[in-house]
């Protein structure tokens, strides 16, 4: 397995936001978390990345106990996180935004690497220079995941990737993650979209206040209407828009 977590726990004070989840991911895999707001899905990703420290558990990343590592280690493991909200530096260029995400590289490959994801975003190349204020919610999004990929990652976790995106920029994001996925890096996807997370992913885990209510494939997950029902707000994956009804 690439990543495994063992019994997680993570509270903040009174809250107990992650309770015991166990979850795999094997290299070259697409696996989706999903679940409502509050569910713990930020704090499952904030506790990989190493932002947040988990009560008990351990999580292991390419063969390697990380639980006890600081964030840029993980970064060095091949671990990157695309946050919820993107938070890219608005006040920064495009290019210096990018550039972030390769803050670690030691090799001469980067300038090469931004290149390619500017043959790989056209709109993001002709802005190069510009304040990353400019850019539109979609080109953020882009923005934030090319940041992510300049880290050369093993595993890329994204956390509401879909958010606030018009439904053409969802096809093109979850197209982005697709061909990221052919290029070899894994993907750990937390959507809201159930119905497009569950047509990209080849597993999915669904979180109800900490805890992991389900765990199967996609396939199973999306044909699951209870799922729907119970976990994520009363609609059919397959017609779940849940970001319009927020
Ligand atoms: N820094 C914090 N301090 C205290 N409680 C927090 C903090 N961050 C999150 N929580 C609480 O932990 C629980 C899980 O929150 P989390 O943000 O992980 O959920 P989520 O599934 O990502 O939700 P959303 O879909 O709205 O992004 C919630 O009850 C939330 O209020
Ligand atoms: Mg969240």
């Amino acid at each position: 397995m690439l990543l495994e977590v063992s019994g997680l726990n993570v509270r903040y004070g009174r809250t107990h936001a992650v309770k015991s989840v166990d979850l795999t991911l094997a290299e070259g895999e697409i696996v989706t978390v999903l679940g409502a707001n509050g569910a713990g899905k930020t704090t499952l990703l904030k506790a990989l990345q190493g932002a947040v420290a988990p009560t008990s558990g351990t999580i292991r990343f390419a063969g390697r106990d990380i639980t006890a590592f600081q964030p840029a280690d993980r970064v060095r493991a091949g671990m990157m996180l695309v946050p919820e909200g993107r938070q890219i530096f608005v006040s920064m260029t495009v290019e210096e935004n990018l550039l972030m995400g390769a803050y670690l590289r030691r090799d001469g490959q980067v300038a090469r690497d931004i290149d390619a994801i500017y043959q790989r975003f056209p709109n993001l190349g002709q802005r190069r220079g510009m304040k990353a204020s400019v850019l539109s919610g979609g080109e953020q999004q882009m923005l934030a995941i090319g940041r992510a990929m300049l880290g050369r990652p093993r595993l890329i976790m994204l956390d509401e990737p879909s958010l606030g995106l018009s439904p053409l920029f969802v096809n093109h994001l979850f197209d982005l993650i697709r061909e990221m996925n052919a290029d070899g890096i894994s993907i750990l996807l937390v959507e809201q979209n159930t119905g497009m997370a569950l047509e990209t992913a080849s597993r999915g885990y669904v979180l109800e206040l900490g805890s992991v209510v389900m765990a199967d494939t996609a396939e199973a997950l999306a044909g699951n209407a209870a799922l729907a029902e119970a976990y994520l707000g009363g609609h059919a994956p397959a017609a779940t828009s849940s970001h319009q009804t927020l």
